[in-house]
């Protein structure tokens, strides 16, 4: 299984990171994609992609930490993007919930991060919560055929799921898949093609049933792929095969 997208970094893993992370390999966990959250974490997600071969990680300003961003900033996060195993920016995105930055700076870094994914031809990490026209808004005004990423967390319609996947975006489904009021997601997954889908647990949140409210790990992902698998009338295996060849494909890395 390919995690897509995980914060290893956190500090619910400080007591066990090291025990812990070697051991998923052992657990059927074949890559990993650390997201970075702001520059602290990024740095962090560099670090553990460079201490383990089957983690991945994204250099990005979360729409709640953008407001500490200062002019020099978006350097610092293209010094870091090109570092080697650095596949991707992200998250980024707009977060209309709970308003941590201002809506017209969340705007503003949404934008300039972008812009730096394209400039760098790596895919984005979408994080949008309760913001969904404007992000889409703002996707569609840089659109062009490079452009690829991956809608984290999907919460939105089918609809909406639609004009992603039209653009080439994969849609990252996660815990929240298994929740009894997903019916809205349960119908987006019933109707995109897995070749548009993408796994991942939101470490340490997000935790599936019937793990909900514990700290969450990618051993989670068998509940994920258990609820898809039964959503769409394929095997697990199947889904397993698929969603990883697709994070391979989005992030442009090769199997270990
Ligand atoms: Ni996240």
């Amino acid at each position: 299984m390919f995690d897509t997208h995980a914060h290893y970094n956190d500090g619910r893993f400080n007591n066990d990171r090291d025990e812990f992370l070697p051991d998923l390999k052992n657990k059927g966990i074949s890559l990993v994609l650390n997201c970075g959250a702001d520059l602290k974490s990024s740095i962090a997600s560099i670090e553990l992609a460079k201490k383990y071969d089957f983690i991945y990680a994204s250099v990005g300003v979360h729409p709640h930490d953008v407001k500490d961003l200062k002019d020099g900033d978006i350097e610092k996060l293209r010094v870091m993007a090109k570092e080697s195993k650095v596949v991707a920016i992200g998250e980024i995105g707009l977060d209309y919930h709970y308003d941590y930055s201002p809506r017209d700076l969340q705007k503003f870094w949404f934008e300039k991060q972008i812009a730096l994914a394209d400039e760098l031809k790596l895919p984005i990490i979408i994080h949008s919560r309760e913001a969904c026209m404007d992000t889409l808004n703002i996707v569609k005004k840089h659109y062009n055929t490079n452009m690829r990423g991956i809608i984290h967390a999907f919460s939105e319609s089918l609809d909406i799921a639609k004009e992603y996947v039209n653009m080439g975006f994969y849609l990252g489904i996660g815990g929240v898949i298994t929740f009894k009021n997903a019916k809205k997601l349960v119908e987006v997954v019933e109707n995109i093609d897995i070749e548009h889908l993408v796994i991942e647990t939101d470490a340490p949140y997000l935790s599936p049933e019937p793990n909900r409210g514990k700290r969450n790990d990618s051993t989670n992902l068998v509940y994920v792929v258990k609820k898809i698998a039964e959503i769409k009338g394929m095997g697990e295996d199947e889904v397993v095969k698929v969603t990883t060849k697709n994070g391979m494909r989005v992030f442009g890395v090769d199997g270990m």
